[in-house]
């Protein structure tokens, strides 16, 4: 019996929750909560419930947490401002929100390398593995994979799964969120070999350490990193290490999209236009540039940067239907976000958010603001998103223009069935396989996933429709 019940729970994985706008908010408990909480625990009960919780989580505790508080703690006593009604309805709520954080509770490892979905049966096939965090994930057109992990490599990855190190590439600080991060072949890569890096670089000045993202480009002889140009350095430096973001795209019509956190730390840099953190950057191909640049020529703003008020975005990549770049960004506590890039435009971090701090405290009172750009979709909780691709071509029928991302929290695939551009459907895939930091779609037609803990890059396998 418990094996025919670990056997349903391998074939039933993929489990749908439809978009969250058609929630169970109870609308009364969210004015009331919006009211008097939300100026301590942060606009969202979402993002307020997915915390280490000290005086438990059943009604019967929540009703008498919110009614006497924890005064000394700074939780104030309710019962004389709302109704015993009132504070049902709040701690219900609370009950419901919390089962919204349990859904990403998987169970267990799998005891298996071969999943379904829906009428596709995906088996990983295992490409490589002994990485730190295989960080970013190109393919060549020959089929070979080029693969840097963050610990400071890249490698070359051959038909036979024969692992190569490229030496030479740049030496980045490997430490926090920082190292080698992405890797991206130029277009037309066959005709001229670029192949493109991004990484944290980093100084010694004043006694400390100094770092930022940098991009360079170069190109593979033999098994070495040769004609190492930088074409892109992010500036200011800060001694913070992590928010790098990092992601490259290539656009296929001359342009270069390069993510860049705000460094973590001193949140506002995302929001002025004169440095080039918590930004996407756009440039021609050696880092050029271009004059439709929304800030071209206006010193002293940055002139590459494209977007701006992005966090830290560890997932771009082009639609291929609409061949807009879209993007993804960790939120703090809650309020991840995906967005479609758009020239010029303000994405609103710090100023608007749908997360709170790591330390459950509001960053902003504000999730809309007018100049500000609302983000396609949003999570509560944070499922730490890294990487992002779009599949196409006829290898995964099923899952054909589903917008998939890493999610390294929670260990899994989600996808995103989208109507144009609004999320119509979330699955939860190849459930707590690790810590997932990389989604490609190789030129082959294969998806190929990198995780971490450890470091590992698979080949997903279809077979069925
Ligand atoms: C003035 C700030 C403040 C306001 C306003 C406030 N809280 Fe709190 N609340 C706190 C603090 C601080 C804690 C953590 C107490 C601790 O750690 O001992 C807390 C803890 C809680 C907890 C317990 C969480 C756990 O870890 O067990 C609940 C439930 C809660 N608040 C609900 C509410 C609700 C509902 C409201 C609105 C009716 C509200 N709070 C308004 C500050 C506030």
């Amino acid at each position: 019996m418990k094996n025919i019940l670990l056997g349903l729970f391998l074939v039933s994985h993929s489990i749908i929750s439809f978009a969250k706008e058609n929630n169970v908010i109870d609308p009364k408990a969210d004015a009331i909560f919006t009211q008097y909480c939300s100026s301590c625990h942060g606009e969202k009960i979402e993002a307020f419930v997915d915390r280490k919780w000290k005086y438990g989580t059943s009604k019967t505790e929540i009703i008498k947490t919110i009614t006497t508080g924890a005064v000394d703690a700074g939780m104030p006593s309710w019962k004389n401002t709302l109704s015993s009604k009132q504070i049902d309805n709040l701690a219900a709520q609370i009950v419901k929100s919390l089962a919204n954080v349990d859904q990403y509770k998987f169970s267990s490892k799998p005891k298996t390398n071969v999943f379904q979905s829906g009428t596709m049966t995906l088996k990983l096939d295992t490409v490589a593995t002994g990485f730190d965090s295989p960080w970013g994930i190109t393919q060549l057109p020959d089929g070979q994979l080029l693969v840097t992990d963050r610990s400071g490599k890249l490698y070359k990855i051959d038909q036979n799964k024969q692992k190569i190190e490229i030496k030479n590439t740049p030496k980045a600080l490997s430490k926090g969120q920082g190292g080698l991060l992405d890797v991206e072949i130029h277009p037309q890569y066959s005709a001229n070999g670029w192949v493109y890096l991004s990484y944290s670089k980093f100084k010694e000045e004043a006694g400390s350490t100094w770092t930022t993202t940098a991009l360079v480009r170069g190109k593979i002889v033999g098994d070495e990193f040769t004609e190492s140009k930088e074409i892109f350095e992010a500036n200011p430096y800060t001694k913070t290490t992590h928010h790098y973001g990092s992601r490259i795209v290539f656009d296929g019509k001359g342009y270069l999209y390069l993510s860049v956190g705000e460094r973590g730390k001193h949140f506002e840099y995302a929001q002025g236009t004169d440095n080039d953190l918590g930004k996407v950057h756009r440039m021609y191909d050696d880092g050029r540039i271009p004059e439709d640049n929304p800030f071209y020529g206006k010193s002293p703003n940055s002139q590459t940067l494209f977007t701006y008020g992005n966090r830290n975005p560890q997932g771009l990549t082009q639609n291929p239907v609409t061949k807009e770049i879209w993007e993804h960004e960790h939120g703090p506590r809650g309020g991840d976000e995906i967005n479609i890039v758009k020239n010029g435009v303000n994405y609103g971090w710090p100023t608007i958010s749908y997360g709170i701090n790591y330390d459950g405290k509001p960053i902003t009172n504000l999730s809309k603001k007018e100049g500000m750009e609302q983000p396609l979709h949003y999570y509560l909780p944070s499922i730490a998103p890294s990487g992002m691709a779009f599949i196409t071509g006829d290898k995964y029928p099923a899952w054909k223009g589903s917008l998939v991302i890493g999610s390294l929290r929670f260990n899994y695939l989600e996808r995103v069935v989208l109507k144009d551009t609004k999320v119509i459907e979330n699955h939860k895939e190849l459930l707590n396989i690790g810590r997932m930091r990389s989604v490609k779609m190789g030129q082959d037609g294969y998806i190929y996933i990198g995780v971490e803990n450890p470091g590992m890059v698979f080949r997903l396998l279809p077979s069925g429709k």
